[in-house]
């Protein structure tokens, strides 16, 4: 985490947002059209980007969906960027998602945000936001990098991670993402599989279905570079464990 002009706690710092955004990563390729595919499927209304980042996800999906399409992302650089590249697509900005209306979300869409949480209670947090802007029938779809292949060099990232500490929930490693041009080094955050589901079930949302992606056809073939998890709403199938 870094600091914006403004003193709040930022993911990167605001060059590296700029930089970031400018990266062709293999999510573009591989998870976007997927959640776009899967979203429709849903036959929302509205559609929220939760860490929408630079707002590309977004863009591909007005390319075939009609409805409301609504960004959060608490980076004012990448939201500044989003407001550019979204300009003329209808699409509504949240500087707040508390200020929202709860249950006024048919689907939530959150893609490789989860693993820059550095701690459980914030990452139980940025669950309970998406629960409550969900209607009670809505899903979020939530993509992760796949914590059981962070050692594997995929086409557009590389973890330094060891997986003799897979067990280690919460553990700092370090990312570099890149395409020909553009590299952006940064600090992600592993979560176990049963931390992940852990923190889901204290935020209310049930598992659905899981989907493992691969990378772009001329990246590594070994495990899934891309993890997505589909949530429901359901307080009352609390975990035991
Ligand atoms: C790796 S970027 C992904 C951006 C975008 N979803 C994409 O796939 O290109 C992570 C994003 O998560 C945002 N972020 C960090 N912490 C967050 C939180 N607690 N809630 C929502 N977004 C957050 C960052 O500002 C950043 O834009």
């Amino acid at each position: 985490m870094t600091e914006d002009r403004k003193g709040k706690a930022t993911w990167l710092s605001e060059a590296d947002d700029s930089r970031f955004s400018e990266i062709k990563e293999s999510k573009h390729d591989i998870v976007f059209p997927w959640l776009v595919d899967a979203i429709l499927t849903r036959e929302p209304s509205v559609v929220l980007d939760y860490g929408a980042g630079d707002g590309r996800f977004l863009s591909s999906l007005r390319e075939k969906f009609d409805g409301e399409i609504w960004h959060y992302d608490p980076s004012e650089t990448l939201r500044e960027i989003a407001k550019e590249r979204l300009a003329g697509q209808r699409a509504h900005f949240l500087d707040d998602p508390q200020a929202a209306p709860a249950e006024s979300v048919d689907v939530v869409a959150s893609t490789a945000v989860w693993m820059t949480i550095e701690t459980h209670e914030g990452c139980v947090d940025y669950l309970n936001a998406q629960f409550r802007l969900l209607k009670p029938k809505g899903r979020a779809f939530i993509v992760v990098t796949h914590p059981c292949f962070r050692e594997e060099k995929y086409s557009t990232f590389d973890a330094n991670f060891d997986d003799g500490f897979y067990l280690n929930d919460g553990v700092e490693f370090s990312v570099s993402v890149f395409d020909e041009r553009n590299e952006v080094k940064f600090s992600d955050y592993h979560w176990t599989l049963s931390a992940m589901l852990k923190q889901a079930s204290e935020a209310g949302l049930r598992l659905i279905a899981l989907a493992e992606l691969p990378d772009v056809d001329t990246g590594n073939k070994r495990g899934a570079p891309w993890l997505v998890f589909e949530f429901g709403k359901d307080r009352s199938t609390r975990a035991t464990v």
